[in-house]
């Protein structure tokens, strides 16, 4: 199917799990912001929330409404075939995501998601990369603040950087807010799946093609106190890096040798050493159903921070960018990130694949390959900061 067909479909955007916590947002933002002419529709598995949701948008008449159900493949095939671009909130996506990838890959949808789970991710590379190349859909995951204040954030230093010499980034990671049920449910979901993760992962290394002639690497970096930012520095290992370097598998631009290390910034060190404690101690229960059930019921679904709690949030990305002589600090900064900022990072990434003029790419690509300077554009425009702190 040629790009050109899927102009005459009848949305330019579907937003699926419009009626969620980030959906709601997100829908929101796309009512606020959406520029003349917008073909749009929200979609989900109840018809009773969709209108609800529509009465309650400004200009909500001129938006369309769609029901589908994960559980029912073919409204999946439906939803891809009316739209040019289908932006998902329904997570856990490993748990209910693939169908609608399978659908948007075959069919020159392009796709995107907010899905950290880097099993998910291997798992749809594997499946659905070729077909989608076959047809011209891209398939983008971790629009959200997964991964996108990252990838954009390191595409970003290393344009600050000297071209064609071995380049490294750091990232250190702050932020103050809370998460929804969503979230909650999502990283559970993971914790517990380590294995089937490692699988995945394996899974995908035997199919993508070598790198011939240039190095890209995430390596898990080691606790340490990083004096080039002031804090404390923990490993955090989120599928964050993993999108970075394939950013920089698929970029000339990062260099012959590139490599990034990612971590969370910590003032003081009882703060890092706690975190540390509580992160293992939620990884350990989540191995135990019970222990699991009964996390899960502590935040459900469709609950999340309130408005003024999520505007007392925020967040910063700083980067240490080195290469060929070159020091350069930038940072990408913004308010809520888990939900206003996700939406609008992720509304923003729907509005860029729709209807900004990109580079030609189709497959499993990420934020900063597919959009790039696009996506910093609007993101900035939209209130989040990149900026180029020192050089030296
Ligand atoms: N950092 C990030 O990038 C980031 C930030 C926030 C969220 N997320 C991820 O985004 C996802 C959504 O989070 P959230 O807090 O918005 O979750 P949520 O409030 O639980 O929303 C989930 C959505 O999925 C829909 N859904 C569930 N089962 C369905 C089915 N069988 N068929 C169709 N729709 C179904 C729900 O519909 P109903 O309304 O009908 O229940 C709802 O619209 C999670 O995976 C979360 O991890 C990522």
């Amino acid at each position: 199917m040629s790009r050109l067909s899927r102009a005459d479909r009848p949305y330019d955007i579907v937003l699926f799990g419009a009626t969620g916590f980030v959906g709601v947002l997100t829908a929101e933002y796309l009512a606020a912001h959406a520029p003349e002419g917008l073909r749009w529709a929200i979609a989900g598995r109840s018809a009773e929330k969709l209108e609800r949701l529509r009465e309650s948008l400004p200009g909500g008449d001129g938006v369309g409404v769609l029901e589908a159900d994960v559980a029912d493949p073919a409204s999946m095939r439906r939803l891809a075939e009316h739209a040019r671009v289908v932006a998902t909130t329904v997570g856990p996506y490993v748990t209910y995501g693939e169908d609608l990838v399978a659908a948007c890959a075959d069919t020159g949808a392009d796709y995107l998601d907010l899905s950290g789970e880097p099993e998910f991710v291997d798992l749809t590379y594997v499946r659905h990369d070729a077909r989608a190349r076959e047809t011209g859909a891209r398939l983008v995951h971790a629009c959200g603040f997964d991964s996108v204040p990252h990838d954009l954030g390191a595409y970003f230093t290393v344009q600050q950087l000297p071209q064609e010499v071995p380049l490294t980034v750091d990232g250190f990671v702050t932020a103050d807010a809370m998460f929804s049920g969503g979230t909650f449910a999502s990283a559970l979901n993971q914790f517990a799946r380590g294995r089937q993760m490692l699988a995945a992962a394996r899974d995908r290394a035997r199919h993508e093609p070598r790198l011939m002639g240039r190095r890209a690497l995430a390596p898990t970096g080691v606790p340490r106190f990083a004096k080039e930012v002031g804090s404390w520095a923990v490993p955090l290992p989120t599928i964050d890096p993993q999108i970075v370097k394939r950013s920089a598998r698929a970029l000339d631009r990062y260099g012959p040798d590139f490599r990034y290390r990612h971590f969370a910034a910590v003032r003081h060190l009882p703060v890092a050493v706690g975190g540390v404690a509580a992160m293992g101690a939620l990884f350990t229960a989540a191995q135990l159903p019970p222990a699991r059930r009964w996390m899960s019921g502590r935040l459900k679904p469709g609950e999340g921070p309130s408005p003024e709690k999520r505007a007392k949030s925020w967040f910063s990305v700083r980067f240490v960018g080195e290469g060929g002589g070159r020091r350069v600090f930038t940072e990408v900064a913004g308010g809520d990130p888990g939900y206003d900022e996700t939406a609008k990072m992720f509304a923003e990434s729907a509005l860029s694949l729709a209807f900004d003029d990109l580079p030609p790419t189709a497959g499993q690509v990420t934020t900063a390959v597919a959009m790039g300077d696009a996506l910093i554009e609007r993101l900035r425009a939209a209130g989040i900061t990149f900026r180029v702190a020192a050089t030296r």
